[in-house]
């Protein structure tokens, strides 16, 4: 599996200094994934639930249980949860097909002055690693979905429809860290879902031409320390 903990390493600090989690605090991970946010959550609040969609990402979660979690196989967008003060996300709300319908969900797991914390993707045009990879293997990404929250003004209107006050927005620029050399970066980008989906709509030939301009891609984002891209994400705040 593509080790997203690594990399979201540079991300981690500012997201756990934004949830400033606190220790009488009831949290709600949403698309919890492997619980790596859970986990850190829990190092401060009361309890956490770790909700995801995925049973594989839950499994992988569950292998370092804590006292103070639990994780739910659900869909955030319509399940009925109980009440939380503070809900987080790491690159988990922009997959919701009815936006409004969820963080309407959301917004009624809170309890009343309750906080959202959510990291989500400004857009692709301003995400290197979005651009970069598609262009080596010389295509597009279809899947627009990681981009959904990208836009501020479109994902302020969202968050007022669905009943949230005061939301406030802060740009985060960081590193995306995908291997410690461009070879190991190669194997993790072949092992995502849509570079497969792109080269596998290839001729044989066409595909060996694009896996050696991804390799060039990697190699020239190979710092000594990790091939590196950069990115840029939203730290959304609403109340
Ligand atoms: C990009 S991953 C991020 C995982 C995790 N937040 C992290 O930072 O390690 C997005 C996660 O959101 C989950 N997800 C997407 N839609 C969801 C939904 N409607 N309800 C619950 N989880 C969802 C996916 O299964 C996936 O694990």
């Amino acid at each position: 599996m593509f080790d997203y903990d690594a990399e979201m390493q540079f991300y981690r600090p500012h997201f756990q200094a934004a949830c400033a989690v606190r220790a009488e605090d009831r949290v709600l991970d949403v698309g919890c994934g492997g619980g790596q946010t859970t986990r850190d959550a829990a190092a401060d609040a009361a309890r956490v639930l770790g909700v995801d969609l995925s049973e594989r990402m839950l499994e992988h979660a569950r292998r370092q249980p804590l006292p103070n979690v639990t994780y739910l196989l659900a869909d955030a967008a319509t399940y009925d949860f109980e009440s939380f003060d503070l809900i987080i996300s790491r690159f988990g709300v922009m997959f919701f097909e009815d936006l409004v319908g969820a963080f309407t969900n959301l917004r009624r797991a809170l309890r009343p002055g309750g906080r959202l914390v959510a990291l989500v993707w400004q857009p692709r045009a301003d995400n290197e690693w979005a651009r970069m990879i598609p262009e080596a293997i010389g295509g597009t990404f279809r899947d627009e979905s990681p981009f959904a929250l990208g836009s501020e003004t479109v994902t302020r209107e969202i968050l007022t429809a669905a009943g949230f006050a005061g939301s406030s927005f802060t740009s985060v620029r960081e590193r995306l860290y995908y291997g410690a050399d461009a070879e190991t970066a190669y194997d993790n980008v072949l092992r995502l879902r849509e570079p497969q989906a792109l080269l596998a709509e290839l001729s044989p030939v066409a595909a060996e031409k694009a896996r050696e301009a991804l390799r060039a891609t990697l190699a020239a984002h190979d710092t000594g320390n990790g091939v590196l891209f950069d990115s840029a994400a939203w730290i959304i705040r609403a109340e």
